[in-house]
This record gives C-alpha cells, sequence and structure tokens, in this order.
C-alpha cells in the first residue's frame, strides 16, 4: 500500500472495473485487487482445518492470499498462476521476504499454465480461483481443476457477483 511504484501491466482477465489505462500504482493494485485480511484469514483456516496439502491458486496479484496459503504449514505446497511477468515478479519478492519456500508462481495466462501444473500435480486439495472474472472462462478453468480434484476437495470462486456471467458459471458449476 505504501509502494510508490508505478507497473506498466497487461490484462489477462474480464477487464477492470477500477482502471482506465495499463499503467498501476503498485498501492492501487494493492487497494482494489486484494483479498482483504478477512477473506485472506478464511482461506488460511479452511486449508488449515480441512488438512488441504496441494493447493492451487488462479491469480496471484502481489502475492498476498498466497502467502497465507503457504502460510498453513512447510509440507503444504503452493501452485499459483499469473498471467503478468512484472506482478509476478513482485509476488516472488514479497514470498521471499516472508521466508516461505513452498510456493511456486507461474508465469503465463491460465489457459497455457494451468494444463501443464495439473499433469504434474497428483491431486489438488484447494483451489482459490481469482481471476478472469468471465463466465465461460470459470467454467473451463473449473472443469480442467475438476479433474484432479478429489470428493473432499475444496474450491473457493472468488467475486461471483462481479458480473452477470459469474453468477451464471457458479450456478451451472453447481450441477456438475
Ligand atoms: C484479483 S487478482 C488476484 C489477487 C490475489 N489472489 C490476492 O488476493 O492477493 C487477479 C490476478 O489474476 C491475473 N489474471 C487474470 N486473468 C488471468 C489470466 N487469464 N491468465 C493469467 N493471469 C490472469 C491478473 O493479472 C491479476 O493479477
Amino acid at each position: 500500500m505504501k509502494s510508490e511504484k508505478t507497473l506498466q501491466i497487461n490484462d489477462f482477465g474480464a477487464g477492470s472495473k477500477m482502471f482506465a489505462s495499463n499503467k498501476k500504482l503498485v498501492s492501487e493494485i494493492a487497494k482494489s485487487s486484494l483479498s482483504s485480511v478477512s477473506k485472506c484469514r478464511i482461506l488460511f483456516n479452511l486449508v488449515l482445518n480441512f488438512k488441504c496439502k496441494n493447493i492451487l491458486e488462479l491469480g496471484t496479484s502481489l502475492g498476498i492470499s498466497s502467502s497465507y496459503l503457504a502460510s498453513t504449514g512447510e509440507s503444504n505446497h503452493v501452485y499459483t498462476l499469473e498471467g503478468d511477468t512484472t506482478i509476478a515478479e513482485l509476488a516472488k519478492s514479497t514470498h521471499q521476504s516472508l521466508g516461505l519456500k513452498n510456493i511456486e508462481v507461474y508465469t503465463g495466462k491460465f489457459i497455457d499454465t494451468l494444463p501443464d501444473i495439473l499433469n504434474t500435480m497428483e491431486r489438488v486439495d484447494f483451489v482459490f480461483l481469482d481471476g478472469h472474472h468471465q463466465e465461460q472462462a470459470t467454467l473451463d478453468y473449473l472443469e480442467l481443476v475438476m479433474q484432479k480434484c478429489h470428493e473432499h476437495s475444496i474450491i473457493i470462486v472468488d467475486d461471483i457477483y462481479w458480473s452477470e456471467g459469474m453468477s451464471k458459471a457458479l450456478e451451472k458449476s453447481k450441477k456438475t
């Protein structure tokens, strides 16, 4: 929040309701795009209480929610995906500064990186889908991750009221 850095970033998602240009202050991203402390605590407690080991996050941004997820235990592993290389580098430095060694940040479009990452994962216990808030994209990512989920896996989809399409995606995914 205190950073005065400006980043030139790409929009990989459904566009932003906050930003008109691709030049963004880190402090603005921190204020508008990140999960709140209370949400991060819910994620943290879910992972801890349900003993989730293999954690997948779509949408790293500055690395805040992934830091909470990784803080659940050194033997847990967090795989987090981010499209923008500049943002991904900032996330890596956040993780480093917190001494978190159990997070891997994968850079690229979700649709390009996700299949390969899932291939390396035996199972997925916890998913936090927090990026690219479009109906069909959300359904496509859910279909992919569910191939590695089991009956106790937890899937969290953020921003379901962001658009009508997102609410539709949630309703459709409940039926699968
Ligand atoms: C809402 S932010 C994630 C916030 C983060 N989970 C937190 O709470 O700390 C979403 C991020 O997903 C990335 N993103 C959106 N759509 C993407 C896509 N299709 N492929 C790769 N990255 C994408 C954006 O660049 C953005 O940094």
